[in-house]
């Protein structure tokens, strides 16, 4: 048996992508896993190209590996994922060491570009992206918890201009319904309570006139599921019936993410968003209308081509309107080769995109705080995770809104549905106290459909 090290970077779709990969090894029967890359006899980075500091990581771990295989030569160096798609042949001629290069449709040859690398010590690389790969016939091998992803969809044809993911994972395409179900049924045989349905548009799912409410209605109606989730959204595709069935189903967890990227029509459209700024406050006013309680989080780019000071005040402008109940803000990162790569410069300085970036978090905190705060003393029904990292005699799960809270430990174990009443808040966490009594469902979905 030889022994695998893999390392995940980027987004949940990189993360699903390293469950397949396992999945598709171990199914060779030759191939045993390793958190120890110093014992490991093939070292697999699965990486990300959204932003340079993405790549920067990468070559920064390439030079550690390097040292890696200075003391054992036979160490077979891999590059997954998309920034090895992004690269493809630059990478090929500037790290010697790497003996595979493999981009996410690839994944299913990595067994034999491995023996092959073996057999004859020729680097091997595949970069086909695919209309049709979907993996929806292997089962990823998934880490023991509560909560698993399922990709139900994979690429992007939005193309929004700033953005590599069309180039690196190429044109969307949908699972057939009846497979996501058919893994949603095992997870739960598994032990997963929670299931997060993923995709970079996935609202967008659509497979032979199965649409996206439809699928998260299938997945919630499989027994043993306690909690259904879904990321990322995109805000134009946002019919009537998808927010009706996320109303009505109590499992469907009221929480989405709303990238909004720019709070200004002029740099929206620039950006390919296809939704002004109005459109986007519209969206939101009808998703509050349809699910009062719905938690908001959202995505920012500051800084993106030709961003005046007056567009950034925009964006401030709809982050305090809409209060987001969190946001991930990004300086803008030119990527090579995307829309705006060639028609778009980058012109906004480095010193402007820290100060705005700074400025929105700051803005992000006091929202999220204020929010946070808002909620001590209401009880939320809470899915326990396990021991909190910080203090293992406090224990962490998540209420539907997808915020942390942490708890004393009590006679419950991860996986649990129980009640928690908040006492104190900061931006980031809520901190609460078990009610004992209340434990709602340890494993029967008839006790949580009462409570929701
Ligand atoms: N498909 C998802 C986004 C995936 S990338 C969606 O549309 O929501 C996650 C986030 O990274 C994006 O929402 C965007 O805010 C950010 N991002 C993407 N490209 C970027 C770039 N070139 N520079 C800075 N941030 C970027
Ligand atoms: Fe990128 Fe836009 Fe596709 Fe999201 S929707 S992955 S931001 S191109
Ligand atoms: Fe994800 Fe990064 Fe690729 S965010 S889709 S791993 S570019």
């Amino acid at each position: 048996m030889k022994k695998v090290y893999i390392e995940t970077y980027g987004c949940q779709m990189n993360e699903y992508d390293t469950e397949l990969i396992r999945s598709i090894l171990k199914a060779t029967h030759q191939y045993e896993f390793t958190n120890k890359e110093s014992e490991a006899d093939v070292v697999f980075l699965n990486t990300c190209a959204i932003r340079e500091n993405a790549h920067a990581k990468i070559y920064g771990r390439l030079g550690e590996i390097k040292h890696l295989r200075e003391k054992n030569k036979n160490v077979i160096v891999g590059l997954l994922g998309c920034m090895s798609q992004n690269l493809r042949g630059n990478l090929q001629r500037s790290e010697n060491m790497i003996d595979i290069f493999a981009g996410p449709d690839s994944y299913k040859r990595l067994p034999s570009m491995i023996d092959s690398v073996l057999n004859n010590g020729k680097k091997k690389y595949d970069f086909n992206l695919s209309e049709f790969e979907d993996y929806s016939d292997v089962y990823p091998e998934r880490v023991p918890g509560v909560n698993a992803w399922i990709a139900v969809m994979r690429g992007c044809d939005n193309f929004c201009t700033f953005c590599v993911v069309p180039y690196t994972r190429g044109r969307e395409r949908s699972r057939n319904p009846e497979s996501v179900v058919r893994e949603t049924e095992k997870l739960v045989s598994d032990g997963f309570k929670q299931v997060t349905l993923l995709g970079q548009n996935v609202n967008s799912f659509r497979h032979n006139g199965v649409d996206f409410a439809d699928l998260m209605q299938q997945v919630a109606d499989v027994d043993g599921i306690y909690r259904v989730r879904f990321t990322s959204p995109h805000p134009k595709d946002f019919p009537e019936k998808f927010l009706k069935v996320m109303a009505e189903n109590p499992k469907i967890c009221n929480h989405i993410h709303l990238p909004l990227q720019s709070g200004n029509s002029r740099i929206l459209e620039m950006m390919a968003r296809t939704y002004t700024q109005k459109e986007f406050l519209d969206l939101v006013d009808k998703i509050r209308e349809t699910i009062p309680d719905i938690a908001l989080t959202t995505d920012i780019i500051v800084g993106f081509a030709s961003e005046s000071d007056a567009d950034f005040e925009d964006t401030c402008q709809v982050m305090k309107e809409v209060e987001f109940d969190s946001a991930f803000i990004f300086k803008y990162s030119e990527r090579k080769n995307t829309i705006a790569y060639k028609k778009h410069p980058d012109d906004v300085s480095a010193e402007k995109k820290t100060e705005r970036i700074v400025r929105l978090n700051e803005l992000q905190k006091s929202i999220s705080f204020k929010k946070n705060k808002a909620i001590i003393g209401k009880r939320f029904e809470v899915l326990v995770e396990g021991p909190s990292k910080k203090n293992s005699a406090e224990w962490m799960g998540r209420i539907e809104a997808n915020k942390t809270v942490i708890f004393a430990n009590g006679a419950f174990s991860a996986g649990d549905l129980i009640e928690v009443e908040l006492y104190n808040a900061t931006a980031n966490t809520l901190f609460g106290e078990h009610r004992p009594n209340l434990i709602l469902a340890d494993n029967s979905t008839s006790v949580l459909s009462e409570v929701c």
